[in-house]
């Protein structure tokens, strides 16, 4: 693609999917350019990435014309605005088919037989890529798509004047040669099921309204004691919320545990003007799905809990930040943010108290490192979604340069009862230092895969049981805990108390809540090489350490495991060890900063100096 302005002009399609979201163009020396010059410009980029989503739902594809036509009425130069493109793993720059499987290889997918799926759909369909007979399809391989708890899972979107984006789960082979072939709606139905039949709905706690309560009536949701905690709210003003959260000691469930009172309290003594609020829905973590089923079964706890925190944090503005793959979390938020907004609920005066608040969805376009607080408002501003550089934090400089507050989905659910029930009663759950439940996805090879919610505390081995044990009688040979960013754990540590204390205690953490269960028949050097292909895949390749070391880590585990170590197993041990160090110290994020924590931790645990039983 050329990266100046070219004579590429747009189809039709192309023209009105972006004017769908940047509305007609005014006439101004030509149809097409923004008006009111450059601050005018930046004012607006920040709807490149929906003007994105707007042709690449409409066409498939994001092509030369449809870039151009973007570029011109955002007044922002082609050359930015394709790197911007090409960032997203679901986007494509070259003609594709409208209809895309993205079949799910990751983790938790594999342990339910993905590899020997794809396999078989090669077989049928050939290699990931190749587009039908009818050149009406393709399909691709995926990351996890968050529907671990019902793998093998697939993804399918379809372009068109009505796209659609259709998630399967619990798929075999042919469900995904069907779905390239047109029949999309196969596989269970997409589902905000936590629970299966037979098995009891939670009558408490954070998914208490889960399958109980209509996610898209404001009614139910107030008939269920919602709003109650906002009413509360408003009537121990700002200080009095942020009071509340910090005598709970809620810390943040999105993974780095930071207390979320002295995030809010540092937010709202900012004298610089607007405050944001971003809620990140991103949840890209293999073997995770929480925020997924929290967002599809009770979208109105989220909003009202953002208006709470809003509230405390003196915020004029949100933003959700939701996951790409998830279309139906998207529906259910949206629908509940209009709910809200025509009942006054959102808007210019909430509930008459003269409190200004709104909330608008971003939708990611998958980018695991669009999750990392700093990479997300890059993301929402229009630009490619790499981290930045900390401090500044986000309290002081985060969204568009003002201060911000950014909440996991899960932290966020925890609001309401705090202020509703008051911060000590919540901080009498779980241990001194990790209160209230933890929400865990529990995945692999245990009998009733699912989210169970727990109060801190409770041991590794007892989440397991309540999950139905090791399926046909198979005993635990690893546990990978916290995720592919996290540590893999040996039956040894099962009676580790899962707080954050007790993981730190055995090197470990609790990170997104990932509890991925493999039995003493599962091989381990499958997912380590996934784990390493996640990395190096996701990388955003700003810098060094972790551009290069995310891509030296997996060329070690293929010698390794083929039986080709340079020198010996042991040199290449070494070796990884000094790769994660310099990954460790020197990378700008997060996700170079684990990228091989869980590949180290299997290295140091079992016995992985030969491609053999582990
Ligand atoms: C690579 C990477 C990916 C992340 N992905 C997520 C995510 O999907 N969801 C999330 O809430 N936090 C994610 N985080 C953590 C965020 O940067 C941030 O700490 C969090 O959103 C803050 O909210 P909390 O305090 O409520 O946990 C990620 C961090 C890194 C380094
Ligand atoms: S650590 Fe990796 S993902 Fe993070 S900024 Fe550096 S290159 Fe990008
Ligand atoms: S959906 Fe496949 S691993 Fe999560």
């Amino acid at each position: 693609m050329d990266l100046h302005f070219t004579g590429a002009q747009p189809s039709e399609e192309e023209r009105s999917a972006v004017d769908g979201v940047l509305g007609e163009p005014e006439e101004r020396g030509g149809p097409h350019w923004s008006t009111g010059g450059a601050h005018d410009a930046e004012r607006r980029r920040h709807l490149l990435l929906p003007t994105l989503h707007a042709i690449a739902d409409r066409v498939g594809w994001i092509g030369e014309g449809a870039l151009n036509y973007a570029c011109r009425r955002l007044s922002i130069p082609p050359a930015e605005a394709y790197g911007v493109a090409s960032f997203y793993g679901l986007f494509s720059m070259r003609p594709r088919p409208p209809r895309v499987v993205h079949v799910c290889d990751d983790i938790a997918c594999m342990a339910a037989g993905a590899a020997d799926l794809c396999k078989r759909v090669e077989g049928e369909a050939g290699k990931p890529g190749t587009p039908s007979t009818d050149g009406s399809s393709t399909w691709l391989l995926s990351p996890c798509l968050g529907l671990c708890d019902r793998a093998p899972a697939a993804l399918v979107i379809s372009a068109g004047a009505q796209g659609r984006w259709t998630p399967l789960s619990a798929i075999s082979a042919s469900d995904v040669v069907a779905a390239i072939n047109g029949r999309p709606d196969v596989g269970r139905p997409r589902s905000t099921s936590t629970t299966r039949e037979g098995e009891a709905r939670a009558s408490s706690g954070l998914l208490r309204r889960i399958d109980r309560v209509d996610p898209e009536s404001l009614d139910d949701y107030r008939a269920s004691g919602g709003y109650a905690a906002l009413r509360r709210a408003f009537e121990l003003g700002p200080s009095g919320v942020v009071r509340e959260v910090v005598d709970a000691k809620l810390v943040g469930r999105g993974g780095a545990a930071f207390p979320t009172g002295r995030k809010w309290e540092a937010v709202a003594s900012e004298p610089a003007r607007p405050h944001y609020l971003v809620c990140n829905a991103d949840e890209s973590e293999p073997g995770t799905f929480k925020d997924r089923v929290l967002m599809e079964g009770d979208p109105f706890a989220i909003v009202e809990a953002m208006t709470i925190a809003a509230f405390a944090g003196g915020c004029e503005r949100g933003f959700i930040y939701v996951r790409g793959e998830y279309p139906l979390a998207t529906d259910r938020l949206r629908s509940a943010l209009d709910s809200a907004r025509l009942h006054g609920l959102l808007g210019d005066d909430i509930m008459g108290r003269g409190f200004r608040f709104d909330i608008e969805i971003r939708r990611g376009a998958g980018a695991y490192v669009c999750g990392e607080e700093t990479a997300l408002f890059n993301s929402i501003e229009g630009y490619r979604g790499e981290p930045r550089n900390k401090p500044p934090f986000p309290v002081q400089r985060g969204l568009f340069g003002k201060p911000t507050i950014v909440n996991n989905v899960e932290t966020l659910v925890n609001v309401p009862d705090i202020v509703f029930g008051g911060g000590r009663a919540f901080a009498a759950v779980g241990t001194a230092d990790s209160t209230g439940t933890k929400l865990f996805c529990v995945t692999g090879r245990v009998a009733r895969p699912g989210l169970y919610e727990i109060p801190f505390g409770v041991t590794l081995r007892e989440l397991i049981a309540q999950a139905g044990g090791v399926r046909d009688g198979k005993r635990v040979k690893a546990v990978l805990l916290g995720g592919a960013a996290g540590t893999f754990v040996t039956p040894s540590e099962l009676d580790t108390p899962l707080s954050f204390e007790g993981a730190r205690a055995i090197g470990a953490s609790l990170g997104s809540g990932v509890v991925f269960v493999l039995d003493d028949a599962s091989p381990l050097w499958p997912i380590l090489s996934r784990i390493a292909a996640f990395f190096r895949d996701e990388s955003c390749g700003q810098c060094v350490p972790c551009r290069v070391g995310t891509v030296r880590q997996e060329e070690l585990l293929k010698r390794v495991a083929s039986g080709t170590p340079l020198e010996s197993a042991q040199n290449e041990r070494a070796l990884l060890a000094d790769i994660g160090r310099v990954m460790r110290d020197a990378s700008i994020c997060g996700l170079g900063q684990t990228a091989s924590s869980a590949v180290e931790s299997a290295f140091a645990k079992f016995d992985l100096s030969r491609r053999g039983p582990a």
